[in-house]
């Protein structure tokens, strides 16, 4: 972020250690000033003024784990950021990292709406990881530029509920046969644990993560500086199936998410994908709305 030419000033908050993280960074040439905020009392100040916050709070995955398995740790540090930013910045956009995103964006709307700053074009879960990875597999596939490649990825960010839709991948490759397209489908949704499982024990992805993030709020900001025609894969209240959380695309503007956008034309395989994607993520919308309204 502080490489991002729309980006005037950048607060780095943590629990501690954020003043040398900050030190560091404000080195970089780049117009950005940086702060570093440390420990619970100045959070209120970290936020304060804020146009866009990024949450990327919270334990990682180790090897066996699944995203839900972080559910206990991570939905209560979400929580109370949450609580914070409905606070000190209420009209700020909302960039959701932590895991399980499938639960940690319903349980930052529950959070906004009681404390009665919910708005739902300002609130996103962070799918640009999958979109990342699927153009990275498919060129690789394909032997096409990456830089070209273009995968609208769906659903949600946990496991099958990642569904890269291959079959609108552009440059279109006609070459690609079944078994090929449900491997590239399997390696997009096991992204994560790819990583999990290189690292061994000592995380899940950070570079490629901070590189996603980064995209993805570079969009926002460019949507809240008028930039036409901004649309990026991000999970938000949708009404574009029966769940009430999403991943698809969506136009960035002045105020947010302007507009939910259709899934398009599906393969027989995508559709059958979006079936079995769907009780999982209802499962886990559900299981952060309960978290956010029993405690
Ligand atoms: C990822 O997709 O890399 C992140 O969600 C981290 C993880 O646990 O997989």
């Amino acid at each position: 972020m502080k490489l991002d030419p729309l980006v005037s000033s950048l607060s780095l908050y943590d629990i501690a250690n954020t003043p040398g993280v900050a030190a560091d960074v404000s080195h970089i040439n780049s117009p950005a000033q940086v702060e570093g905020y440390a420990g619970e009392e100045q959070l209120g100040k970290a936020l304060e003024g804020s146009d866009v916050v990024i949450i990327p709070a919270g334990v990682p995955r180790k090897p066996g784990m699944t995203r839900d398995d972080l559910f206990n740790i991570n939905a209560g540090i979400v929580k109370s950021l949450c609580t914070a930013i409905a606070n000190y910045c209420p009209h700020a956009l909302v960039n959701m990292i932590s895991n399980p995103v499938n639960s940690t964006v319903p349980i930052a709307a529950e959070v906004f709406k009681k404390a009665g700053t919910y708005d739902e074009k300002k609130l996103f879960g962070v799918t640009t990881l999958d979109v990342v990875r699927a153009k990275t597999f498919y060129a690789g596939k394909v032997n096409v530029p990456v830089a070209e490649v273009n995968v609208p990825v769906i659903g949600g960010h946990a496991g099958v509920t990642i569904l890269p839709l291959f079959s609108q991948a552009t440059p279109k490759s006609n070459n690609l046969s079944d078994e090929e397209i449900k491997a590239l489908t399997k390696r997009t949704q096991d992204g994560g644990t790819e990583v999990v499982e290189a690292k061994a024990g000592k995380g899940s992805a950070t570079l490629s993560m901070a590189y996603a993030g980064a995209v993805f709020a570079d969009a926002c900001l460019m949507g809240l500086n008028g930039v036409p025609d901004i649309v990026e894969c991000t999970f938000v209240q949708s009404s574009v199936t029966e769940l009430p959380f999403f991943a698809s695309k969506v136009r960035l503007g002045k105020n947010g998410a302007d507009e939910v956008l259709g899934l398009g034309p599906l393969s027989d395989y995508e559709k059958q994908g979006l079936e079995s994607l769907k009780p999982e993520l209802k499962a886990s919308i559900e299981k952060g709305i309960q978290f956010a309204n029993r405690s």
